[in-house]
């Protein structure tokens, strides 16, 4: 475990999202690996992230990129053996660098033994680890969320004759988590990870857990019992480690994730994402103050994960049909760019590879309340393949220079588990590590230097946000605040220059310094604080006394 024994580490940690089979492949196999990934710490290291995010590792026929586990208790053949593991995992921990694993409590393959013997027979011991049912008419109200490839949340099962529910791909039955059987079952693996030392989890599909005639089967109270119990457990005989809601929902259904402070440390922030990225095409803050304001404060144990992307869509479930239409119309124009309810692209392509706004958006992901999470390869401003099915396009190999299979692996480029970008703009040879790490002035370097920032105003963490309304809509202001500390944030939104007036009045006599530079700008008086800025400029302020 790294040295800081303090308990609340992820409020002011930045998290760096990574798949171990798109990072680097140390045996020429293809397929990114765990000596891999323990080969590039270093690079995490000095990136400035504390805590990294793995996707699923384990046992699995791969057929939702391992959010499809048939063996909860081991690691994919592919990616290297238990020990491998372990020996990552230490290796990380020496580094100070924290590992959040993924587990999927929701489903599992359908190629997992309990589902195996649950499907052999309607007498089996295990037949009640699953939810099965005679017709496919119970719980007509639930969505289905892989609306471009399931027409039903109800599976035929050709063996034992019955419908078995699943919320998402047929092939991921649903646990039945109305069977204590199955809720201790699923915390022993857990505990299984804990010990070997892993820092927390992100737990995925958590809305979902329980299904309740005439419900939306989503947030059920009975699915916070669930979580509760999870959580006492935990904190019991693993203080220190965390937990992380994928909880895909309004803020006002967000918000009992956290309880008291006994449900889940953390949880993404879904609805705001998206609305970071309406309000810059519409150069308007509104979208951003207006979800903000309705997200609920939270216990101070607790905290909003931040993400700009994933290894998902970009998700608009959690906006309106109107919003919809306006991100789809002006971030996915080609209809192949589009999946279920989302848009399957990479930061760098949704902003036009235009570095401006590449560095305003992770200037807000870092200053906004909460902690934030890098997905691998937006650090470099690495490209999508929309060509490539489903949300692979988005999960191409790390550009680590501009040689053979862009440093990713020695194997035959044929050979691998996806092909790299390799387009003039995105591609390998123009855009990689190496080069980057070469000129001070690269993305990579620019981002390093924001990490450090971030990671040393432990404010961003923790403050208290207030919102400045100054008459210039396109721009976004607010003031960071904790004890007598204050930091002004100040974002223009928009493609032109523009002057904005603060009103500053309640900070009168304090000067600003510019966080990057150190410089001090004017003192505040009575009149409104101008400030002229340039497109997409943003600028963090200390308000000091002095
Ligand atoms: C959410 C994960 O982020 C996604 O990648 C996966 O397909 C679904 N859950 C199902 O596990």
């Amino acid at each position: 475990m790294p040295e800081t024994q303090d308990a609340l580490w992820y409020k002011n940690a930045v998290f760096y999202q990574v798949h171990v089979r798109a990072f680097y492949d140390s045996n020429g196999d293809g397929v990114g690996d765990f000596q891999g990934l323990a080969q590039k710490l270093d690079y995490l290291r000095d990136l400035g992230i504390n805590a990294i995010w793995l996707m699923p590792f384990f046992p699995s026929p791969l057929r939702d990129d391992g959010y499809d586990i048939a063996d909860y208790r081991s690691v994919h053949p592919l990616y290297g053996t238990l020990q491998d593991f372990k020996n990552f995992l230490a290796a990380a921990h020496e580094r100070q660098l924290r590992v959040v694993m993924e587990m999927v409590l929701n489903h599992t393959s359908d190629q997992h033994a309990w589902f195996q013997e649950s499907r052999s027979s309607r007498d089996n011991p295990r037949r009640n680890w699953y939810v099965w049912s005679e017709t496919d008419t119970p719980y007509r109200s639930a969505r289905i969320i892989f609306i471009d490839t399931e027409m039903s949340n109800w599976a035929w099962d050709p063996i034992s004759k019955e419908h078995y529910w699943h919320r998402f791909f047929s092939h991921q039955p649903d646990l039945n988590y109305d069977n204590p059987a199955v809720r201790e079952e699923m915390w022993d693996v857990m505990k299984f990870w804990l010990d070997m030392g892993v820092d927390g989890f992100r737990l995925d599909a958590v809305p979902y857990l329980i299904e309740r005639e005439g419900t939306s089967c989503e947030n059920l109270p009975e699915t916070h019992i669930v979580i509760k119990e999870l959580r006492a457990k935990l904190d019991r005989e693993y203080p220190g480690r965390m937990l992380l809601a994928e909880a895909n929902q309004w803020p006002a259904d967000l918000r009992p994730y956290f309880g008291t402070g006994d449900e889940f440390h953390m949880a993404f922030h879904f609805p705001l994402m998206p609305r970071m990225f309406m309000g810059l095409k519409l150069e308007d803050r509104k979208p951003i103050t207006e979800i903000l304001t309705q997200t609920p404060e939270i216990p101070a144990s607790c905290q909003w994960g931040l993400f700009l992307r994933n290894h998902d869509e970009l998700t608009l479930e959690m906006v309106t049909d109107m919003e919809r239409d306006y991100m789809y119309d002006s971030y996915a124009r080609d209809k192949t760019m589009r999946l279920n309810l989302g848009i399957r692209r990479r930061l760098a392509p949704l902003l036009e590879h235009d570095r401006r706004r590449i560095e305003l958006m992770n200037g807000m992901l870092m200053s906004l309340p909460g902690t934030p999470i890098i997905y691998y390869g937006d650090e470099i401003g690495m490209g999508d393949n929309v060509n490539l099915g489903d949300r692979n396009g988005v999960r191409t190999p790390m550009q680590w220079n501009g040689g053979w299979n862009g440093g990713f692996s020695n194997a035959d480029p044929e050979s691998l588990y996806s092909p790299l970008i390799q387009n003039p703009v995105y591609g390998y040879q123009a855009v990689n590590v190496l080069s980057q790490k070469r000129s001070e002035h690269s993305l990579l370097s620019w981002m390093q230097h924001m990490i450090s920032l971030r990671r040393s105003t432990p404010l961003f963490g923790s403050g208290s946000i207030e919102f400045l309304y100054p008459k210039n809509h396109r721009v976004l202001a607010y003031v960071r605040q904790q004890g007598d500390q204050a930091i002004l944030v100040v974002n223009n939104l928009s493609s032109s220059a523009q002057a904005v007036e603060l009103d500053l009045r309640r900070y009168k006599g304090k000067i600003l310094i510019e966080m990057f530079g150190g410089n001090l700008f004017p003192r505040i008086g009575d009149l409104p604080y101008l400030l002229t800025m340039g497109p997409y400029q943003f600028y963090w302020f200390k308000l000091r006394r002095i």
